[in-house]
């Protein structure tokens, strides 16, 4: 792993730790690491293709799927490089120290958990269900799943569905730190997107906005999307990434994903439309690209995340030292986990990257 992969997943890990702390109320206010921190959101309509696009960045089928809406609760989807020849397995935040290595378990889990706040309605909530990937092919990254735009109430859901859900998606990716995955179906006129519609209201200049077309392979005969993929329909400062995630009757006959993740790479490969583009197409070429711009942005942010580590190492330090009052057992690991992290961090970030100086990755 080079220094920058190592720092970002120890920051990853410090995330986490942090929010399982959370859980045991007993944070310390000023130890804001989170708000220091990017995280990417996935931004869409009902059924544009939000879950498929996590799931190949991924490389595993685990999310529930479906027709409506199947997303009720926001998932923080961390991912953990691990070396190589580790076991892949899957951990929720509700459940410590229980490893998940059958991914269609994970899928029923997230399910189960969903219902467990929601009921067996089909109401949303905003209270996120945290889950942690760690495995080989996965780069370090925190994807944040969220309910699909709708433009109308369906079933047995209240008028207010609609207008919960915007702003249960707005209240993620208004925050400057989140940069938005904006993904809208290449069947639809991307003038109606409502992945467009929302980054537009709140990433003016485009900034933190990566335009994602899914469904290239489903347009009609004789149309193509290089309006968009080129820029010219709607301008973003990040580039376009069309993607051909699998069709539903690709997930009815369990195609896997490396086979998906070859047949997109054909698809561009071989397209008379798209061919020129291949290299900067499909959902690894995706997951390349929103490393190395997390990357740039934790770079950028290295000097305001090691002042927030230096003042919460004292803290916690002394917090420890408090330890003597009851507190629960697993938070005291928490605290320690924590601690012990901020100071890998740094040492880290002390003997590879000059002091302060962000930008010398040796
Ligand atoms: P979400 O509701 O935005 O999370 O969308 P899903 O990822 O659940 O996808 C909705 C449906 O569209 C599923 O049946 C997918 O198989 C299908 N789908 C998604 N992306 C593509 C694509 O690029 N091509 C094709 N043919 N189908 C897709
Ligand atoms: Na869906
Ligand atoms: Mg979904």
């Amino acid at each position: 792993m080079t220094t920058m992969e190592s720092l970002i997943g120890l920051v990853n890990r410090i995330q986490m730790a942090c929010t399982a702390l959370g859980d045991y109320g007993a944070t310390n206010n000023s130890f804001s690491l989170w708000d220091q921190l990017p995280s990417v959101a996935v931004v869409g309509g009902q059924s544009s293709g939000k879950s498929s696009v996590l799931e190949s960045m991924v490389g595993r089928d685990f999310l529930p799927r479906g027709s409506g809406i199947v997303t009720r609760r926001p998932l923080v989807l961390q991912l953990h490089k691990t070396d190589e020849g580790q076991q892949e397995y899957a951990e929720f935040g509700h459940l410590p120290r229980t490893p998940f290595t059958d991914f269609s378990l994970v899928r029923k889990e997230i399910q189960d958990e969903t219902d467990r706040i929601t009921g067996k309605t089909r109401q949303i909530s905003p209270v996120p269900i945290h889950l942690s990937i760690y495995s080989p092919n996965v780069v370090n990254l925190t994807l944040i799943d969220l309910p699909g735009l709708t433009k109308v109430a369906v079933e047995e859901q209240p008028e207010s569905v609609v207008k919960d859900i915007e702003d249960m998606v707005r209240s993620y990716v208004e925050k400057p730190n989140c940069i938005i995955l904006a993904i809208s179906p290449a069947n639809q006129d991307i003038a109606t997107s409502d992945a467009i519609k929302l980054s537009r209201e709140v990433d003016p200049t485009g900034e933190r906005t990566f335009g994602v077309l899914t469904k290239l392979d489903l347009m009609d005969k004789g149309t193509n999307a290089l309006d968009v993929l080129e820029g010219r329909a709607y301008r973003l400062q990040q580039p376009w990434v069309g993607i051909v995630n699998r069709s539903q009757a690709d997930i009815n006959k369990n195609v896997d994903m490396i086979y998906a993740r070859r047949k997109e790479r054909e698809y561009f490969a071989s397209s008379p439309d798209y061919g020129h583009l291949a290299s900067k197409m499909g959902s690894e070429y995706l997951a390349k690209l929103l490393s190395k711009h997390l990357e740039s942005v934790i770079r950028a942010k290295i000097p305001g995340i090691i002042s927030v580590i230096n003042k919460s190492i004292d803290e916690l330090e002394s917090e420890m030292n408090l330890l003597g009052r009851p507190i629960s057992v697993d938070a005291g690991v928490q605290l320690y986990t924590i601690l012990e992290l901020c100071r890998a961090f740094d040492k880290i970030f002390k003997e590879h990257l000059d002091g302060g100086r962000p930008g010398g990755d040796r």
